[in-house]
């Protein structure tokens, strides 16, 4: 049995992450997967999520939990474990740090929806919510496209300070601004991320503010949460989901859909952008990602053939 903590999880490329979450989608497109929808289980304004899936070779369970106030007793909001097992024989084959195979597959869905979303020219971009999934999302945008500004906007001025300083070391080749603003960073970016743990939309907006941009949602995964104003959905020329249970779990969706403002015909999901070659010139589009355990499932899989390959890790006696 391997374990993999996250400084072993840290040391994988994230070319090799963000490839494996397209293959999650590939596995969505010939349907060579088995996954349930995941169960919630809320405790109050925390959340457990239980989340297996079973592919050909490997199937995997991930126990994450999301406490949004765990900061206040020095944790991170979304923690856990992962178990990556044999689909032949059962057996247990490592356990990993659940709350970085969580931070990177997120990073990897936010870069692959840059990648298929925004034209190679985009120069500007904002993430709102400078916490662990914020600097994700920042690291795999940067990794797919050269931006020359980027705006980042949090409740915590000193978050956002700290966000700037990790990617300057590792991104030097561009302007950080702290935003004064939610509407500020909206207004200036031509791709908006928000990765906040927000129960209510974290702007208001015109639609001269929205129009030929690109949102991606990764935050909001209850119903009673919501990142962006209904405008950007309701004027939004395509919506894509990662998984249409975002439908059911997601305010940014759930809401609009409740309150008619689009129909469920008109959200997609993401897995069909890897059959076409389609480009978005001026397109308003909205990326809603929840997550799903097929991500962490192909994630953890090259990870730990990887790290077998690599002698990383460390190995544990049952
Ligand atoms: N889509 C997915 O697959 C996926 C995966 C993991 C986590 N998530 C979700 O992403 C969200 C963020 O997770 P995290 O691990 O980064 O949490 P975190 O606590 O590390 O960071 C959240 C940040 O959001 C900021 N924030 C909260 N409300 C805000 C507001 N109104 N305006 C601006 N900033 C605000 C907080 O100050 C904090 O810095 C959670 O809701 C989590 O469940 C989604």
């Amino acid at each position: 049995m391997l374990f993999l903590n996250k400084y072993a999880i840290g040391k994988i490329d994230q070319g090799v992450i963000q490839t494996a979450v397209e293959k999650a989608y590939q596995l969505v497109l010939s349907q060579l997967y088995n996954m349930p929808d995941r169960m919630h289980v809320e405790d109050r304004e925390n959340t457990l999520l239980l989340m297996p899936c079973f592919s050909e070779k490997f199937f995997a369970t991930k126990l994450v939990s999301v406490f949004p106030e765990a900061r206040q007793h020095g944790q991170p909001a979304v923690n856990g474990v992962m178990v990556l097992s044999d689909n032949t024989s059962g057996q247990p084959l490592a356990i990993m740090d659940g709350a970085a195979i969580t931070a990177q597959r997120t990073g990897a869905v936010g870069g692959l929806g840059v990648k298929l979303l925004t034209t190679e020219s985009i120069q500007t971009a904002g993430i709102l919510g400078a916490g662990v999934q914020g600097l994700s999302q920042a690291r795999y945008l940067l990794y797919n496209r050269e931006i020359k500004t980027l705006y980042i906007y949090d409740l915590s001025n000193d978050a956002v300070a700290g966000m700037i300083n990790t990617l300057k070391q590792e991104f030097s080749d561009l302007e950080y601004v702290a935003a004064k603003t939610p509407k500020q960073l909206v207004v200036n970016s031509k791709v908006i991320i928000a990765a906040t743990t927000s129960k209510s939309p974290l702007f208001e907006a015109t639609p001269d503010d929205i129009l030929g941009k690109i949102f991606i949602s990764i935050g909001s995964f209850r119903p009673d949460m919501q990142e962006f104003p209904s405008i950007i959905i309701e004027r939004a020329d395509n919506v894509f989901v990662d998984t249409l249970f975002a439908t059911k779990e997601s305010g940014d969706i759930a809401t609009p859909l409740k309150d008619h403002v689009i129909e469920k015909d008109s959200i997609k999901e993401f897995a069909g952008l890897l059959e076409k070659n389609e480009i978005f010139e001026n397109k308003t589009i909205l990326f809603k990602s929840v997550g799903m355990a097929l991500f962490d499932l192909t994630t953890a899989s090259a990870i730990y053939q990887l790290a077998i390959k690599n002698n990383i890790g460390q190995n544990l006696e049952f």
